[in-house]
Order: C-alpha cells, then sequence, then structure tokens
C-alpha cells in the first residue's frame, strides 16, 4: 500500500511540488490550539500498518517540534508502520561544539529528540561542520541530500562565464562540486567570524577573474553577513557585484534587507525554507529519494 503523506508547516508548493512525483496519499491532521495554549491532535484515517511520510519545515523549530512528537504519537497510536520524516532544512545542526565552558551541543539534544520518533530521516545539506555525518548524533538512520546539481543547473542555464566562490573552508564542498559540473572555475576565499553578525572576509586569488560573474554558493544565509562581506572584498578588487546562492533562506532579522542595500547583484535560494528568493526547486530531489523507499 502506498504510503500516507502528513504536512507540518511545509510549503503548500513543496508539497505539492513533491507529492505530484511520488506514490502517496496525502492524510489530513485536525488541529486545535485550546484556550490555555495546549493542543488537540486527531488523525481521521486507517493507520494500520501503513507507512507514514511527514513532510516538513522546521524553521524556527521549538513551537514546530511538540505538536511534531504529539503527530509522532498519534500515529504509533493508530498502528502505523513506519515514520520517515522530510525536513529539507535541519535546524541545530550549528551549535556542534562547547565553544565555552558550560554550553549546551544542543545539536546532540536535538537529534536524540528526533531519532526517539522517527524511522527515518531525509534532509538536504545540514550543516556538517564539526560532525563528519549525521550518524554521529542521530540514531535513526538519515539520507542527506546535496542541492549541488540543482544550483549548478540554475547557474549554468543563467550565468554567462561563472566564478564559483565559497566564502569559508566549509563551503569549498559544494562550490567545487559546482564548479565541476558547471567546468567553470572556483575560488575559496578566508573568513573569520568576530562575532553573530561581525565576519572578515579576505579574497587572495580574487582578483584575477574580474572578467567572470562571481556566484557566491553556500549552505545557509543567516545574517547574511558572510555574503555581504564577501561581496564588498570582491568589488574591491575590482570583480562585479556577485549573485548570492544559500541553500537554505534562513535570513534571520534584518538580513534580507541589509543584503539589498550591500555590494550584493542578486539572492537567490533553493526552496527548503520557504522565502521569496526561492527560485531554485529541489523538489525533485527529495522525491526521487522518497521513491527508493516505495
Ligand atoms: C558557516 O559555517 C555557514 O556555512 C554559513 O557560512 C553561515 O551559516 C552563514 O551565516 P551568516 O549568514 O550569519 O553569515
Amino acid at each position: 500500500m502506498s504510503p500516507l503523506i502528513f504536512t507540518h508547516h511545509a510549503s503548500a508548493e513543496l508539497v505539492e511540488s513533491i507529492t505530484g512525483q511520488i506514490r502517496g496519499e496525502v492524510a489530513n491532521i485536525e488541529n486545535h490550539e485550546f484556550p490555555d495554549g495546549e493542543s488537540y491532535i486527531r488523525i481521521d484515517h486507517n493507520c494500520s500498518n501503513r507507512d507514514a511520510l511527514i513532510i516538513a519545515n522546521l524553521h524556527r523549530p521549538n513551537p514546530k517540534i511538540l505538536p511534531l512528537i504529539f503527530l509522532c504519537e498519534t500515529l504509533r497510536a493508530l498502528g502505523i508502520k513506519s515514520i520517515t520524516l522530510i525536513s529539507p532544512y535541519l535546524p541545530y545542526m550549528r551549535q556542534d561544539i562547547q565553544f565555552k565552558t558550560g554550553e549546551g551541543i544542543t545539536s546532540r539534544f536535538f537529534a536524540k529528540l528526533l531519532s526517539t520518533y522517527i524511522d527515518k530521516l531525509i534532509t538536504v545539506d545540514p550543516h556538517l561542520h564539526r560532525y563528519d555525518s549525521l550518524d554521529e548524533i542521530y540514531s535513526t538512520p538519515s539520507t542527506v541530500i546535496q542541492a549541488i546539481p540543482n544550483i549548478a543547473n540554475w547557474i549554468k542555464t543563467h550565468i554567462e562565464q561563472p566564478l564559483i566562490v565559497g566564502p569559508d573552508s566549509e563551503s569549498e564542498q559544494w562550490a567545487a562540486l559546482a564548479a565541476d559540473i558547471i567546468q567553470c572555475p572556483y575560488i575559496i576565499l578566508e573568513k573569520t567570524r568576530l562575532g553573530d553578525k561581525k565576519v572578515r572576509v579576505s579574497s587572495p586569488q580574487a582578483s584575477q577573474f574580474k572578467h567572470h560573474i562571481p556566484v557566491l554558493v553556500d549552505d545557509i544565509i543567516s545574517t547574511g553577513r558572510t555574503m555581504m562581506k564577501t561581496a564588498e572584498a570582491l568589488v574591491k578588487e575590482g570583480l562585479s557585484a556577485p549573485v548570492c546562492i544559500g541553500v537554505h533562506a534562513i535570513f534571520s532579522d534584518d538580513a534580507y534587507e541589509a543584503m539589498k542595500q550591500s555590494e550584493i547583484g542578486e539572492i537567490i535560494t533553493c526552496n527548503t525554507v520557504p522565502h521569496h528568493t526561492n527560485q531554485i526547486d529541489i523538489s525533485n530531489l527529495l522525491a526521487a529519494e522518497i521513491s527508493l523507499y516505495d
């Protein structure tokens, strides 16, 4: 029997696009908030011995997590066979070390919590910096999808003579792969983060690429400072205002507005987190992965 598909804060466009490419039956969740702020949940569906797919948007996760746990528990109580969580953006990945004594390594706590309730996790480019793989913190099996093939296709069809730029050493994995697919040059800059909104970027090898269009590629745009400082450094070296591509459109506080006022030419993101800059659709990658288990 085909899986039951549930939506948890995911955008209707993404859900429609994924469900249009896979086998499955979209099922409804009845949610209600009581006057005291507590949640009611009901699933009026025969779940017995079915597999569940939950397509979720977990950006700004805290208020979404308890309802997600209630959803998983309700599904289990109704006899569901397995739960696969599709969370294109995986939150709580950046606190992966104790930067100061006494800090909680929240990536571990979050992974432990989610692993209790789901049987499989599918996500897109999680922020793997000091962890080599999600298996280091998630006890549940997971699949990581890379958005780069779709990003590279977008660059190929929209930018003539691109130079792929990774703002820091972590972004080399994406920049190098994109450049390899497009068959164009790439450079990696040196970034030092001095605070949440304070970043320094140097661009030692940029000036030799003055005739290229710089295209910055990174996983997360959060405060936007990484992209803004990188753009500034490139323009100072005589390059044109870059196109900035982020996988996950987090845009904290004033990030988007600040980026619009900066040396950046264009801002493009994938549709892992809903935002009007979403121009690169990754639903085919998710659908292909989901279909493998059909
Ligand atoms: C850093 O480790 C990440 O790959 C991104 O470069 C970073 O999260 C971007 O953050 P922000 O937009 O706040 O500079």
